[in-house]
């Protein structure tokens, strides 16, 4: 695993852009495997500045998002859905066709859903280039703690933590839904290339364990050790060894 560790969150969010942006100029169909959150906001921003400045060009780039929460519609203003067209896709003219989130609307059969997810990532030849985040206790998309690492995408139920955390989103954390449908660690792990980005003090307890710690299912971001082409983006307060690095 590559560590890259930068000084300050809009660096981590440059480098991140400029690894996205490479691999688009390299294999203009590639596909991408995509989060959300507020750590990857930045990146966002910066490829969003690339296409429109840079004319980098995302009209063949399929897009495959991580997760979505279960009982929004895509509409909602809290839906991933709608965070990925406000914060990327409406910027950046990828084909609708190209774009694909996991469907967690209300009613939503979640079985099908998750093997339909699947298999549109079969049909398109896998991931290339997969981007995630860490959460606090060191979930990665929405596989929580106890995750398989052999999971698939599917229905899970979300973590207190995680909760808590994207109370500040909605109105109260009650408001949080409960569950989600996630693509599953050995789907994360079959992507041929994976970046993971942290920012901020809170996940650097996280990044220790997942980057140094056992390899164990109780640190779902562990999985990452045994893949063979993962780069870590770190800001310095993420990093775990901050006060000596
Ligand atoms: P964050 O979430 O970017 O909002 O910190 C990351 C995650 O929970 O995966």
């Amino acid at each position: 695993m590559r560590v890259l560790v930068t000084p300050d969150y809009r660096t981590l969010s440059c480098q991140a852009a400029e690894i996205i942006a490479d691999a688009v100029r390299f294999e203009p169909r590639l596909t991408l495997g995509l989060p959300t959150g507020s750590t990857p906001l930045g990146m966002y921003e910066e490829l969003v500045r690339k296409h429109s400045g840079e004319n980098l060009d995302f009209s063949r780039v399929k897009t495959f998002n991580l997760d979505e929460y279960i009982g929004l519609a895509p509409n909602h203003p809290r839906s991933y859905h709608t965070y990925m067209h406000l914060h990327f896709f409406d910027h950046v003219h990828i084909p609708m066709k190209h774009i694909h989130i996991p469907d967690g609307a209300p009613g939503i059969d979640t079985d099908l859903e998750s093997i339909r997810y699947e298999q549109a990532i079969q049909q398109a030849g896998g991931i290339d280039l997969l981007v995630v985040g860490i959460g606090s206790n060191g979930h990665i998309a929405f596989n929580e703690p106890g995750s398989s690492f052999a999971s698939r995408t599917r229905m899970v139920d979300l973590a207190r933590e995680t909760r808590a955390n994207a109370g500040r989103y909605f109105v109260s954390e009650d408001e949080v839904p409960r569950r989600a449908i996630t693509v599953g660690i050995g789907t994360i792990l079959e992507s041929r290339r994976i970046l993971l980005l942290a920012s901020g003090s809170g996940k650097s307890d996280a990044v220790a364990r997942a980057l140094q710690g056992p390899v164990s299912e109780d640190m779902p971001a562990s999985a990452l050790q045994g893949h063979s082409d993962v780069t870590a983006i770190l800001d310095a307060a993420a990093a775990p060894c901050r006060d000596e690095c």
